[in-house]
């Protein structure tokens, strides 16, 4: 029997610009999701396109069992979490010798098969690899670590990355005017704020800065405003929308003294709270019975 973990992320700058080659900026955060496989001719499994994808291309048949801290579709990479564990797991259980390149490959292939051939390669190498992953078009090169506070906000307002991805695509077919400057900027931003990293309170004014340039992209929503709003005003250094927005997750940066009141302000918003910082480990042994 094999337990391996992997971490979730987020996107402190670059979400939809990544899309159009520009700069972004992803880190790995604490909550994991745990998955434990197990040798077995009668093999018991949750319901996953996810999981059966993990043992048709490692070409062997197991029982799996799932422990999840990160909340399905809210933005968060648990669809990448599940299924980067469940292919280490399996990598593990049966003496495979796979590289973690090779998992995280494997991870993108089948996200990307499940998923219509709309997947992005940041959730599973960020995932697989944990830290903090600048992303380039096809290009991904891990930063030093950064301990950044940071409070996660779900708005549980459920949202399609697809969709978002798609409404941008529709915005810049029919005003390249208005937004390809507007991408532009989120890239020369992402770019600035990779030379404040260490500077947490200047970090959270290009975050304030990026979160107005999403809206202006129009991949806002009225409850992660709400959310960004009181975070910004219980104390945090900075807030935005993480990943594709229209409902799904925000992001604030605060000060380590702050990271209570503003979950408490985000909770108060009918939002869930995580309140967590960086993960450098990525895909992690956890068990091997
Ligand atoms: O909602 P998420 O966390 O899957 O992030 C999507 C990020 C986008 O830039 C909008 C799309 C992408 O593939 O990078």
């Amino acid at each position: 029997m094999a337990t391996w973990s992997a971490p979730g992320k987020v996107f402190l700058f670059g979400e939809h610009a990544v899309v159009y080659g520009k700069p972004g900026v992803a880190m790995a955060i604490k909550p994991r999701v745990f998955v434990t496989v197990r040798k077995s001719r009668n093999p018991t499994r949750p319901k996953s396109p996810y999981i059966d994808e993990c043992f048709r291309m490692m070409g062997v048949r197991g029982s799996v069992y799932v422990h999840s801290q990160l909340q399905s579709s809210s933005g968060l990479g648990s669809s990448a979490a599940v299924t980067v564990a469940t292919l280490s797991a399996i990598n593990d259980e049966f003496n495979l010798g796979h590289a973690r390149e090779y998992i995280a490959e494997t991870a993108f292939a089948i996200e990307k098969k499940v998923q219509k051939g709309r997947a992005s390669p940041t959730d599973t190498y960020v995932c697989a690899n944990g830290g903090m992953v600048l992303i380039t078009g096809n290009s991904k090169r891990r930063l030093p670590p950064e301990n950044l506070q940071v409070v996660v906000g779900n708005t549980l307002v459920s949202h399609s990355t697809a969709k978002m991805v798609e409404q941008v695509g529709n915005l810049r077919r029919k005003h390249p005017e208005v937004a390809n400057p507007i991408l532009d900027a989120i890239g020369a931003l992402t770019l600035a704020a990779l030379h404040n990293i260490g500077n947490p309170k200047e970090l959270g004014q290009y975050m304030d800065m990026n979160h107005a340039l999403l809206e202006a992209l129009g991949v806002g929503h009225p409850a992660s405003s709400k959310l960004v709003l009181a975070a910004r005003a219980s104390g945090a250094y900075g807030a935005k929308i993480t990943g594709a927005g229209g409902g799904g997750c925000i992001i604030a940066l605060c000060p380590r003294r702050a990271k209570s009141r503003v979950a408490g302000a985000i909770e108060a918003c009918e939002g869930r709270a995580i309140i967590t910082t960086i993960d450098t480990d990525g895909a992690r042994k956890e068990k091997h019975d």
